[in-house]
């Protein structure tokens, strides 16, 4: 590990760090799977500003946006060999390490994105940021995103019935298979570098993401049906290298840590506003056709995908599922 550091910069570190020598940087690599004008992606370059610029220069963070480094496995992997020091996967893409994680893609869960943000802040979000640690990876923050939609190639979705014989691109995880299962449709598991190709080809008829995912990697060419379902969430969570932060002073991850926070918040007030934003531009679009579920549509969903919580309520922690549902 310690040759892994010096090869990514940071083998001077402390020589630097303490005034002394030459300044050489501690090189901090942060690479993520989408587009920068996303809420992870504009959080990650307000990181870089923030902790560039309270360090002195002591740090040096480089973003890799769009899975130009690596996709959605190949980070986790490069993650624990420290080859990168920060990505923020969707929670969905942990479900290999700890299941409980998959807490975040159980269907009508969370009341509102507040209700989502305190779970994350309190006593369970916590203990699942912390639970990779003997696994070599620290969680230092919840970023969500928000609320996921349908799209599909196919036909309107306005009613459970209508996924019958499709076929959806999921992220991981058995919980939405299962969703999918639950409404007669199949689903692939699918890297996010590789799902426009698979819509465009027709390798899967649809998919499920958040507004700002379905415009910023333009989905819309290859969509024709959005259904404005808010059925599940997609969020993230930041992670660090456990030998990494290890090799920092007590007064270097106190500073990141703050400069994570201030990033966090930026986060979370763009978030909706992002997702706003590239809701308007999807309707501007004129390329799609889109269905907003009614109330009566809604409960036939979570009727339909009830299911899914039989199969995953204990696989998952009946205590997550029970303090989410509680979470005001
Ligand atoms: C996805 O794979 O759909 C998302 O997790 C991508 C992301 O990081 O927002």
């Amino acid at each position: 590990l310690g040759l892994m550091l010096t090869a990514s910069g940071c083998g001077g570190e402390k020589k630097g760090a303490q005034g002394t020598g030459e300044k050489k940087p501690i090189v901090v690599k942060f690479s993520h799977v989408v587009a920068e004008t996303t809420p992870k992606g504009q959080a990650a370059l307000k990181f870089k500003e923030l902790l560039e610029a309270k360090s002195n220069g002591q740090f040096k963070v480089e973003v890799y946006p769009s899975s130009q480094l690596y996709g959605d496995k190949e980070e986790l992997e490069a993650l624990r060999a420290n080859n990168v020091q920060l990505i923020a996967p969707s929670v969905t893409k942990l479900v290999g390490f700890n299941p409980a994680f998959q807490l975040v893609d159980m269907p009508f869960l969370f009341e509102s994105d507040e209700a989502a943000y305190k779970f994350y802040d309190g006593e369970y979000g916590q203990k699942l940021l912390h639970s990779l640690e003997s696994q070599g990876m620290l969680g230092l923050a919840w970023w969500p995103n928000g609320s996921k939609h349908f799209t599909n190639s196919k036909r309107p979705l306005k009613r459970p019935e209508d996924f019958k014989g499709l076929k959806f691109r999921t992220q991981s995880g058995g919980v939405l298979d299962e969703q999918f299962k639950a409404l007669g449709a199949g689903s692939q598991t699918l890297a996010f570098g590789e799902v426009y190709v698979a819509l465009q080809n027709g390798t899967v008829d649809g998919q499920e993401n958040t507004f700002n995912n379905i415009d910023t990697q333009k989905y819309a060419e290859v969509q024709k049906y959005l259904t404005v379902s808010g059925h599940g969430r997609l969020d993230y969570v930041v992670l660090t290298n456990t030998t990494f932060w290890n090799s920092l002073t007590e007064d270097q991850k106190k500073l990141f840590m703050e400069c994570m926070k201030e990033a966090t918040d930026y986060e979370r007030q763009l978030a909706d506003e992002l997702n706003q934003k590239s809701f308007e531009n999807l309707k501007n679009s004129g390329k799609l056709e889109i269905y907003t579920l009614t109330d009566a549509d809604r409960q036939a969903f979570i009727e339909a995908m009830k299911p899914v919580y039989d199969k995953y309520t204990d696989k998952i922690g009946r205590e997550y599922i029970e303090a989410a549902r509680n979470t005001k």
